[in-house]
């Protein structure tokens, strides 16, 4: 008896002393203490040697070391596992998994550009429905009945039997509502969508997107609105940009203009994109009609401003080159997929 327990203390004070940190150790102490031909067997064996009374309690002996052995291969075995895992974990060289997030619609990137511009210098962003009355479209802005003005755009009619309604066909209509609502300083900003019954091709579409901009204020001049819109078309197509303003028509202002940049890919010089004239026209503007004023309860003696109105599809087509307006409706993942950001 007594020798069998010194056989278990010798290799209970060995596995002590045994330390794993590799796969070949962990398998040279499976072969001697777990395996089919290890050393508890042998103890096993001496058993048969011990007097039957003492039996028992050498039995509970020889299975302490039995335990001991399997706990620590277990646990080495284990320890060997997650370090391994670790290590891959911790790989620094391993190429990165790229997240698929998606891409922004090139209408929405130069959108938010463009409203991220006016806010830059204090402007908010106001919207107006879809289906517009047509005091909010026409009538308040100057379009008298009949006007052969009303003719400059096609309208979707919607039948109701009490009010004509119509999908509105400018984003002007917003800066009546928002006249109605607010008395001035106004600065704002109305991006949204617009509707006219035209024949679709690659250079018209029945829908599109506008942002009208409306600034209304106690001596507001046609300098201001010279001045900003000179700060924005820095700001979408850089710093070497010019702008030229060429007289025109509209009933809401007066006087009136259309606005040209200078091509940014020829700086101005001529190119195929500018039709060799080194300008492209991007926008609407003028001086608010003292009638729209009035029409949506604005004193016209104390108040002046002015207002522009620019096509989001336009805008985007100069940034990118795209000359296809179809595209921006068709949802064709090959053209969506390459546009991150308009910067
Ligand atoms: N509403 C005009 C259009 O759709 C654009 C426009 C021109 C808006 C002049 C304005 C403006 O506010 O002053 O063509």
């Amino acid at each position: 008896m007594s020798d069998l327990k010194e056989n278990v203390d010798t290799l209970l004070d060995e596995i002590n002393r045994f330390s794993i940190t590799n796969p070949e150790e962990l398998e040279q102490f499976r072969l001697r203490f777990i395996g089919s031909k290890n050393v508890i067997k042998d103890l096993f064996a001496l058993l048969k040697q011990v007097p039957n009374e003492e039996k028992r309690e050498a039995g509970q002996y020889i299975n302490k070391v039995k335990l001991k052995a399997e706990e620590f291969f277990n646990a080495a075995k284990e320890q060997l596992q997650t370090s391994e895992e670790k290590s891959l974990n911790l790989d620094f060289s391993r190429p990165g998994e790229p997240y698929k997030i998606g891409a922004q619609h090139p209408i929405s990137l130069v959108r938010n550009e463009i409203i991220s511009i006016f806010e830059r210098i204090g402007f908010v962003v106001s919207e107006g429905p879809e289906i517009e009355d047509d005091w909010h479209n026409f009538s308040a802005l100057n379009f008298p009945p009949e006007h052969p003005a009303r003719d400059m755009q096609d309208t979707f009619f919607i039948e109701r039997e009490t009010k004509e309604m119509a999908l509105r066909t400018h984003t002007s209509s917003v800066q009546v509502r928002v006249m109605e609502n607010q008395q001035p300083p106004i600065r704002t900003i109305s991006p949204g969508r617009v509707y006219r019954n035209e024949a679709i091709s690659a250079r018209a579409h029945c829908f599109f997107h506008q942002v009208e901009g409306l600034y209304i204020d106690k001596s507001v001049s046609f300098a201001d609105l010279k001045q900003t819109l000179l700060y924005f078309a820095k700001e979408m197509f850089g710093e070497h940009t010019r702008i030229r303003l060429r007289p025109s028509y509209f009933p809401f202002t007066e006087p009136s203009a259309e606005v040209d940049v200078s091509c940014s890919l020829c700086n101005g010089k001529g190119c195929n994109v500018c039709k060799y004239t080194g300008w492209l026209e991007i926008l609407g503007c003028g001086i608010v009609d003292p009638n729209v004023l009035e029409a949506s309860g604005i004193d016209s003696k104390v108040y002046s401003g002015f207002a522009f109105g620019m096509g989001v599809e336009r805008i985007a087509q100069l940034k990118y080159r795209v000359n296809d307006l179809r595209l921006y409706s068709e949802n064709d993942l090959r053209f969506l997929k390459q546009f991150t950001s308009a910067e």
